[in-house]
C-alpha cells in the first residue's frame, strides 16, 4: 500500500551516463534540482521516502531527495561489483572506518543488498555534486567506474569510497534504509537488526 506522503514524491531515473545533482551545488548545472518538490510537511519532519525500484536496470541510477538531500539508487551489476576489490589498495577509507555509513552497510560494497547501492549524493569536500561515470576509462586510462567530483577532481569507486590523493576526505555518505520488499526501499529507517 502506497503512503499518501509518498504520491508526492518525484523520482528521477537517468542512464548509466547520466548526471546527478546535489544540494549546494553551484559549479554544475544540476538541471533536475528544480524539479523537485518535496512535501513540505514531509521534509520538515524528515520522513521517510518510499523507493519503487522495480523499474530501475542494471547500470542505472535513480535520485530521490531525503531531508533536502539527492539519495541515489544505483543497480550494480555483477561485472561492477566484481570490479571492487580491484582498486580497495588505491583508497583512502577503503573499510570505511572514517566515513559515515549504518553499520551493516560498512563492508566493500556499502550496501545491505550487494547489486543496491543507496547513497547521498553529495561530495565529501565542499558539498558539490559528484557525476556517476560507471564505464571503464572515462575518468582516467584505470578507471574501473565509479562517481567523480567535478568541481575540484574528487574520485569515488562504485561503492563511493574515495581515492587517495583527491580533496574529499571520506567517502560519500550512505543513510540509514531498509527494504521493505523486493522493489521498495525505505530511506530514512533501518531495521533493529541491522542497526
Ligand atoms: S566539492 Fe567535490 S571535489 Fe570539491
Amino acid at each position: 500500500m502506497t503512503e499518501p506522503i509518498n504520491e508526492k514524491r518525484r523520482q528521477f531515473l537517468v542512464g548509466a551516463t547520466g548526471v546527478v545533482g546535489a544540494v549546494g551545488a553551484t559549479c554544475v548545472a544540476v538541471p533536475f534540482v528544480s524539479s523537485w518538490q518535496p512535501s513540505e510537511k514531509a521534509q520538515a519532519a524528515g520522513a521517510p521516502v518510499d523507493v519503487d525500484i522495480s523499474a530501475l536496470t542494471e547500470g542505472q541510477m535513480l535520485t530521490v531527495e531525503w531531508r533536502g538531500k539527492p539519495v541515489w539508487v544505483v543497480y550494480r551489476s555483477a561485472a561492477s561489483l566484481a570490479k571492487i576489490d580491484a582498486v580497495s589498495t588505491e583508497l583512502r577509507d577503503a573499510n570505511s572506518e572514517k566515513s559515515v555509513q549504518p553499520a551493516f552497510a560498512q563492508n566493500a560494497h556499502r550496501s545491505l543488498k550487494p547489486e543496491y547501492l543507496v547513497m547521498v549524493g553529495v561530495c565529501t569536500h565542499l558539498g558539490c555534486a559528484p557525476l556517476y561515470k560507471p564505464n571503464a576509462g572515462t575518468i582516467t586510462p584505470d578507471w574501473q567506474g565509479g562517481f567523480f567530483c567535478p568541481c575540484h577532481g574528487s574520485r569515488f569507486d562504485m561503492s563511493g569510497r574515495v581515492f587517495k590523493s583527491v580533496p574529499a576526505p571520506t567517502n560519500l555518505e550512505v543513510p540509514p534504509y531498509r527494504f521493505l520488499s523486493d522493489t521498495m526501499i525505505r530511506i530514512g529507517e533501518q531495521d533493529k537488526e541491522t542497526a
